[in-house]
């Protein structure tokens, strides 16, 4: 269980007057959000993405091939796709900060929502008035622009580095975005995870990582599906298409290994976080998530990491019945008991 900051906390319940309003219906879509609404996000949801971003960029960094490259980088630029009120960003943020000296951090921040982009700003010029800077020079531009479709935030990409906005990124992250471009329009949208990853194939920085996170919900009409089966599904697909691609998975532990082996189209990941704040003790996130890094660092990274084609790697838990969803060398185990004699390993943690 991990606190949301403190001083983060009091900044945006009683400063920014953020209100905890669980809201199911609402959360699907965000993109026009007016100030009542955006309010209910940041004080529902935004400590969610908080905590989330700050647990999974922490395990990340504490690898130490992933932390010995971002040494060695003077300039660390970020790409964040559906960024919002910023929560995920500052969860990042806040753990490249004790992590690193002296660095420039470069935020290219995009989403349709200006007052969430206010608010985002708001929030981060904030926390660089407590947080210990560590010398770090950090630099935020926000792009308020609604995607058409999954294939127009390439095109909006590929615009800006023609015009010379930035170059590349070592750093991309997209924390529960994609799902409100399959709420709009499933058909149309399918394969936005492919588009995402397609993103990091063009404009991730040697050595850099990606993170591609959402809820795990259904969305669709006609046949509705988990986004954590579509996720799984299109990154499959992706890279037995693209068998050259120049970024390789590194989490969920399982996929890193066993890709190329999966024969499930319905597999279902989910981790659980838990989030403690003054409206709630024990606030339960459920999302999944997917890491990338370009090829040769992905390869480092994996290559200390002992697989083994008879361990039960957890994808997720059922809650109701207790029971697993394990990957056993690339094929999906649904609802297993915990297994005695087997080595048991958490998918999601380097
Ligand atoms: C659930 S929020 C996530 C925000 C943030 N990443 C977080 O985890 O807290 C989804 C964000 O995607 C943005 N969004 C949804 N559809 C969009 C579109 N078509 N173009 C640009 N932004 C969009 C919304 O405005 C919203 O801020």
């Amino acid at each position: 269980m991990l606190n949301i900051n403190p001083r983060l906390e009091r900044y945006i319940f009683d400063d920014l007057g953020a209100v905890y309003q669980i809201n199911p219906e609402h959360v699907a879509q965000n993109l026009s959000n007016d100030e009542e609404d955006n309010l209910n996000y940041l004080g529902t949801y935004f400590p969610r993405s908080f905590v989330e971003s700050y647990s999974i960029f922490l395990n990340l960094f504490e690898n130490e091939h992933i932390n010995r490259e971002f040494s060695k980088k003077q300039v660390i630029n970020i790409l964040d796709i559906g960024s919002g009120t910023g929560g995920n960003l500052v969860g990042l943020l806040q753990v490249l900060n004790s992590t690193y000296k002296r660095k420039r951090i470069e935020i290219y921040s995009f989403d349709g929502n200006g007052i969430a982009l206010d608010y985002q700003m708001k929030i981060i010029c904030n926390i660089y008035e407590y947080l210990d800077r560590n010398e770090n020079i950090v630099k935020i531009d926000t792009f308020q622009y609604r995607f058409t479709n999954k294939d127009d935030i390439k095109n909006i990409l590929d615009m800006a580095r023609h015009s010379g906005v930035f170059d590349s990124f070592d750093i991309i992250l997209s924390f529960k975005f994609a799902n409100e471009l399959y709420a709009v329009d499933d058909f149309k949208n399918r394969g936005t995870f492919k588009a995402l990853l397609n993103i990091g194939e063009h404009y991730l920085a040697d050595e850099g990582i990606m993170v591609i996170e959402d809820i795990t919900n259904k969305v669709g009409i006609i046949a509705p599906q988990y986004i954590s089966v579509i996720m799984n599904n299109e990154c499959r697909e992706y890279f037995n298409e693209k068998t050259d691609s120049r970024i390789g998975f590194i989490l969920p532990l399982s996929c890193a290994f066993w890709h190329d082996n999966c024969d499930s189209d319905n597999c279902f990941s989910k981790k659980e976080f838990i989030i403690r704040h003054r409206y709630n003790y024990r606030d339960v996130s459920k999302v999944t998530y997917k890491v990338f890094a370009t090829a040769e660092l992905a390869e480092r990274i994996l290559s200390d990491i002992n697989n083994c084609s008879r361990y039960y790697y957890t994808i997720s838990e059922d809650n109701r019945s207790g029971r697993f969803n394990y990957c056993l060398c690339g094929s999906f185990l649904y609802g297993q008991e915990y297994p005695i004699n087997t080595p048991v390993i958490d998918s999601f943690i380097l």
